[in-house]
C-alpha cells in the first residue's frame, strides 16, 4: 500500500466481526509498532495483549467498576480549552450522529458503552510505559501507536484508539497485573476485522482545511 494511501485510508474503527487475529500476525504488527521512532531509541512501551477469556473477564470488571462509579465524558477534562477545539468535538459528534442513530441511544452513550467494551473487538492492547519517564516519551507512545494502527490497517485489519476506558486504569492494572507503581497505562486499542455492515463503520471524520494549521516561513 502507497504511505499516503495508508495515511489517509486508515480510520477508527467501531465495530469486529467475531474472527480471531491469529497471534502471528498480531506479533507482526507489533514489531511494525516497534520500528517507530523513539527519545534516543529508548523505545518506552510495553504491549500487553489481551484476547478471549482474559478480555471477557476484564470488560466485565470494567462494567462492574462503570457501574459504581459512572465516570463521563468529559473532552475537555475539566479544563478550559480553546473554543475550537471543543467546536472539533462537536462537530465530530454532530457528523457521525446519523450513523448511530439507526442504533440505540444517543451518540455520548454510543461512545462510552462502546468504548468500555472496546466496540466488541477480539484483541485488545494496552500500551504501558514506564511510570518514572518524563512525559515528552508520550510521544514515542503515540509514534508506536500510530506505527500498529497503520501496519493493521495495511492487513486490512481495523483499529480503534481508546483513552475513554482509562478512566478504569485502576480496574485495567489490577486485572491484568501492571504494577501502576512502575507502570503508566496510556491506550488501549481495539484490533480485530472490520465488521463493514455495521453503520458507524461507514463514517469518515473530516479535517478541517490544512491552511489553518500551517504556518509558513522563508518560502
Ligand atoms: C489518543 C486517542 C484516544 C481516543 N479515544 C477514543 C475513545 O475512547 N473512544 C472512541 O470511540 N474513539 C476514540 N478515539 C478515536 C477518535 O475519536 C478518532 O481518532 C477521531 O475522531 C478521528 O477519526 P479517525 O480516527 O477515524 O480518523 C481516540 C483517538 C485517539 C488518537
Amino acid at each position: 500500500m502507497e504511505i499516503s494511501e495508508a495515511l489517509r485510508g486508515r480510520k477508527t474503527i467501531r465495530g469486529f466481526l467475531e474472527k480471531a487475529v491469529p497471534q502471528s500476525v498480531i506479533r507482526e504488527i507489533l514489531i511494525d509498532a516497534h520500528w517507530a521512532p523513539s527519545s534516543s531509541n529508548q523505545q518506552p512501551w510495553h504491549f500487553h495483549v489481551v484476547t478471549g477469556s482474559a478480555l471477557n473477564a476484564l470488560c466485565e470488571k470494567i462494567q462492574e467498576a462503570h457501574r459504581l462509579k459512572q465516570t463521563s465524558y468529559d473532552p475537555s477534562k475539566g479544563k478550559t480549552i480553546p473554543a475550537e477545539y471543543v467546536d472539533r468535538t462537536k462537530k465530530l459528534f454532530k457528523q457521525i450522529r446519523p450513523f448511530i442513530s439507526s442504533m440505540e441511544g444517543d451518540n455520548k452513550s454510543f461512545i462510552e458503552s462502546g468504548s468500555f467494551r472496546f466496540y466488541g473487538a477480539p484483541v485488545v492492547i494496552f500500551i504501558t510505559m514506564h511510570a518514572s519517564l518524563p512525559k515528552s516519551r508520550y510521544m514515542d507512545i503515540g509514534m508506536a501507536a500510530q506505527n500498529l494502527m497503520l501496519s493493521a490497517h495495511g492487513r486490512g485489519l481495523g483499529t480503534c484508539p481508546i483513552a475513554l476506558t482509562l478512566y478504569y486504569a485502576d480496574t485495567i492494572n489490577a486485572c491484568l497485573g501492571i504494577d501502576a507503581e512502575s507502570q503508566e497505562t496510556l491506550l488501549c486499542l481495539a484490533l480485530g476485522h472490520p465488521d463493514n455492515e455495521f453503520p458507524v463503520n461507514r463514517f469518515r471524520s473530516c479535517r478541517d482545511d490544512i491552511d489553518s494549521f500551517i504556518t509558513w516561513e522563508g518560502f
